[in-house]
């Protein structure tokens, strides 16, 4: 297998030939905002298994496209679905399309994704604007030799969620009228959804939402000097919060309507980020 940074730069090139030029904001779309997609004007579109080294999406709702074309009055690229580290990729893989989107000249990066709420104040449809992570996943997208070429050894972790693109976020949102509030993800492996008594560990540890994807992305993104900016959608309350079982369909459900506020909120942003 050939070196990353040489895999990186074969799939850039590709993507290049189809796009020409590209944008600095790309947006990540996790479950239920596929949609976001159709909003693009003048989209040209590649699909991941059109693209060397790119891993393609098992499971559905994540179609698997790159696309790029103007999203309100913005250059964007658009992610339209993401593989998860339970599909069995490991996470170089799993986070090869953000080491891409790095190499094309993505500077800014919004992330999304649908969580369980584990706060008590959170309820199911809340959009949340990650403050922090906490990494459960029991590895790091950046094990293995490090090229310098992409990024430092031991990189800072500190402020790893902007606080210029959250309080911009926060903004558009008031203007809106849409309620956004602040939290912590705790990434877990999953496929598995948790148990209540690893939900009460959780609530314990400090983490507000848990998800299964996300935060290996965005130790990347970071690992490349990315911005990074990301929104939870609480597609359920988590585990033993309100007794209900925890159900794939109705998560999705949940996500696509969550996810048609949130799409409105990420058009405002990134037409500011333009200006
Ligand atoms: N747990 C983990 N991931 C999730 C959940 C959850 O409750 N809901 C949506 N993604």
């Amino acid at each position: 297998m050939s070196d990353l940074f040489e895999r990186i730069e074969a799939a850039a090139a590709s993507i290049r030939q189809t796009i020409g030029e590209f944008p600095a904001t790309a947006i990540v779309l996790g479950s239920g905002l596929g949609h976001l997609a159709e909003q693009v004007a003048s989209p040209r579109i590649v699909a991941y298994a059109d693209i060397p080294g790119f891993p393609t999406p098992t499971i559905e709702g994540h179609q698997g496209n790159l696309i790029v074309g103007r999203l309100g009055s913005a250059a964007v690229a658009m992610l339209q679905g993401r593989v998860h580290y339970y599909e069995g990729y490991d996470l170089e893989t799993v986070t090869f399309p953000i080491r891409v989107l790095a190499h094309l000249g993505v500077t800014t990066l919004i992330l999304t994704a649908a969580t369980g709420g584990i706060d008590l104040s959170l309820k199911k449809g809340d959009i949340v604007c990650l403050t922090d992570h906490i990494n459960g996943l029991g590895c790091n997208p950046l094990r293995g030799s490090n090229d310098l070429r992409l990024g430092k050894r031991f990189p800072d972790m500190t402020a790893v969620y902007s606080a210029r693109l959250r309080s911009i976020a926060l903004e558009e949102a008031a203007l809106l009228g849409i309620v956004l509030k602040p939290g912590v993800y705790f990434a877990l492996p999953g496929p598995s959804y948790e148990t209540p008594a690893e939900i009460r560990m959780l609530r314990t540890l400090g983490a507000d939402v848990v998800g299964m994807s996300t935060v290996p992305e965005a130790i990347v993104a970071r690992h490349g000097g990315m911005d990074v900016l990301a929104f939870a959608m609480v597609t359920n309350a988590a585990a033993g919060i309100t007794g209900e079982m925890i159900d794939h369909a109705e998560v999705i459900d949940v996500a696509q309507e969550a996810g048609r506020r949130l799409g409105r909120i990420i058009e405002q942003v990134v037409s500011r980020l333009k200006a």
